[in-house]
Formats: structure tokens, sequence, C-alpha cells
């Protein structure tokens, strides 16, 4: 049944009309902590209630819900437990999906709902709803920033994925510009164990990157460096990384930060941007295009395509040496050095 209600066009145009109030379900479960109280335990919705904080009757109502999405189950004591599905979102597990819960069902949801205004009157989505830039907001709400810092980290391996794209064995200094929180710096300098690195961040990065780079491989030879790399990026560095930051900007934003990169690299130097490409025309079931979405409502970027990429490395005065995909998926990698510096 359910493989011929999926390809019902109009249970498929519903399920996408509708599909906020699951996020919004899951997004007040984490909110309550519910997850977290039921860790290694299964405990009943009055017990519940007392530890979330949570009125005993509606709390039944999102337990019984969370059931019936498959992330608890209940069993005829009536406790509550939860399923394999639902212990990704107890906050201690190692793939916890408890930052990104919080963060998608909050203000990322809400910013969504800017995207209106934004295409009628210009601007940007989350703005218009939030009356700041997002990472103003997120400089005000550390608690949010750590989610978000939390939530965005590349998996553990990227490092390696890029040591076996292109050949980094005479790198000096690595600048990781928006590294977040230099886990995947600190992983790449495992597999270039000449080479220092310089995580370059918004100084709203700093705790939580400090922290990480003191308990990581690699990360001890890394430094911190805070600073707008729409003003400026640290002079020196012969390998700089951008990765998964021009997509989050508009292209004369994009152009200003990688002229800040070609001002700032050493002779000889070069640039890695790491990014999804999207294709030029996108077929259905295409998640690409979510990522495109994401970009645009939060900060009035987008996933560029080949061509966008080469067109806006270009007019910043870079020229193209290399791009590699990673196979089967949208992942690039671009090379460039400065124009006519041979
Ligand atoms: C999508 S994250 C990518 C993080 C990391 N490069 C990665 O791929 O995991 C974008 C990063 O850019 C940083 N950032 C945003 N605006 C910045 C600015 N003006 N100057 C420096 N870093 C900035 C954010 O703090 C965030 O960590």
């Amino acid at each position: 049944m359910t493989g011929s209600l999926a390809t019902d066009p109009r249970q498929r145009v519903s399920a996408m009309i509708e599909g906020y109030r699951r996020s919004a379900v899951v997004h007040t479960a984490a909110q309550l902590g519910v997850p977290a109280h039921l860790a290694g335990t299964r405990r009943p919705a009055a017990e519940l209630a007392a530890l979330t904080g949570a009125r005993p009757v509606p709390l039944t109502q999102l337990l019984r819900a969370l059931v019936g999405y498959g992330l608890l189950d209940q069993d005829d004591d009536e406790r509550f437990g939860l399923t394999d599905a639902g212990e990704l979102l107890d906050p201690a597990h190692p793939h916890s999906l408890h930052g990104q819960a919080l963060y998608f069902g909050g203000p990322s949801y809400l910013a969504y709902s800017g995207l209106t205004a934004a295409l009628r009157e210009g601007g940007i989505a989350f703005d218009h709803v939030f009356g700041e830039p997002y990472y103003t907001h997120l400089d005000r709400d550390p608690v949010l920033a750590e989610h978000y810092h939390r939530m965005i980290v590349l998996p553990h391996g990227t490092g390696a994925l890029i040591a076996s794209l292109t050949d980094l064995s005479t790198a000096r200094e690595v600048v990781d510009i928006g590294g977040g929180n230099g886990s995947l710096l600190a992983e790449l300098l495992t597999h270039l164990p000449r080479a220092t690195g310089v995580l370059f961040e918004l100084p709203l990065t700093e705790p939580s990157a400090v922290a990480t780079l003191a308990a990581v491989p690699g990360g001890d030879r890394c430094r911190f460096v805070a600073g707008d790399f729409r003003a400026e990026v640290p002079a020196g560095g012969d390998v700089h990384l951008l990765f998964r930051v021009l997509a989050n900007w508009p292209d004369d934003v994009a152009a200003t930060i990688l002229g800040n990169c070609r001002a700032a690299l050493a002779p000889g130097g070069r640039l890695l941007v790491f990014e999804m490409a999207a294709p030029d025309r996108v077929e259905e079931g295409q998640a690409v295009v979510d990522g495109d979405m994401n970009a645009l409502a939060h900060l009035g970027g987008a996933v560029r395509t080949l061509g966008g990429f080469r067109g806006l490395l270009e007019r910043a005065g870079f020229e193209v040496t290399a791009v590699k995909q990673v196979p089967g998926t949208f992942w690039t990698l671009h090379e460039a050095t400065p124009a006519g510096a041979a």
C-alpha cells in the first residue's frame, strides 16, 4: 500500500505540503529532552512529564505521535522507549541528530517562511523574519551557534577524501577559511605531516573550535584566527580551503571572498573549493535542490553549477586548474591558482 500511495501524485504533493508537521513534532521532542530522558531506559508518560516539565495529557499525545513515526515504541506496561531510529535523537549518540532537530525545526524552519517576501521584495528570507542577518543572529545565541557548528561538521574521512583527490604533499601552511570547528582541517593535517594549519573563522566559533582542536589528532598543529572573510583573510598560506562557504553567499559577496583569498595567497599558492555543484538541468529526486533552497533562505546564496563556479572564480582573478567530482555525488573539488601566476 505504501508504494502505491507514494507514487500517487495527490499523496506526494500532500506530503510536501504537510512535511512541516513532523519536523515540528520532532523539534518539540528534542526541545523537551524526550530522547535524552529515554536514553537506555523506558519510562511512562507521567514520569516523562515530570522530567521534561511538560503537561502529561498533551505530552502523551506527542509521545504517541512519535510512536506513529517509528521513533518510540510503547510496551504493555505503557512505558515508552526509543527505537533504533529514535536513538539517533539522543544527544549522547555518537551520530546524534539532536542538534539538527533543534536547528532545522527552529530558526531554519522559520527562515523559510520569509521566502515569499524575499522573492517579491528582494532581500534575504532569514532577515525578513528575524530582522537581522543569519550570522548576527547566531552570534547573539551561543547555544544555537553551538548546535549549528556541531550539526555542520563533515563526517570523519572527508580529510582523507580531499587528500586522495589532490596532491597536497608540498603544502606548507593550509588556511581553512570559514573552516567551522576545525575538525576537517585537523584531519587533513594528519595526512600532511609537514604542514601547519590556520583555522580562520568568525569569533563566535572560537569556543567550539578551540575545544575541538585540543581534542582531535592534528589539532595541535592548527591555530585559530578570528576574522571576517568578507574583509580579509590571513596572509601567508600556500593552500587555501573554501569548503562549503561560497554556496552561502550571493555572487557579489562570493567574489569578494575569493578576491580576498587571491590577495592573501602566498606566491605559487592554490585555492581548493569544495562544494556541491548543481546539474545544469535538475531532475526529479535530486536532493541538491534542498541545499540550494537552504542557502537561499538563510543567506541569499545558491548551489552553483560547474559553469557558475568557473565564472565566479574567473571573475575573482583565478584560473581553474582542475575539477574533480566525488563519484556518485554532487560534491566537487575545484582547484584554482591566481590567473597569470605562471
Ligand atoms: C557551512 S559552514 C562550512 C564549515 C566548514 N568549512 C565545513 O565545510 O565543514 C560555513 C562557515 O563559514 C563561517 N563564516 C560565516 N561567515 C563568516 C565570515 N564572515 N568570516 C569567516 N567565517 C565565516 C561560519 O561560521 C561557518 O562555520
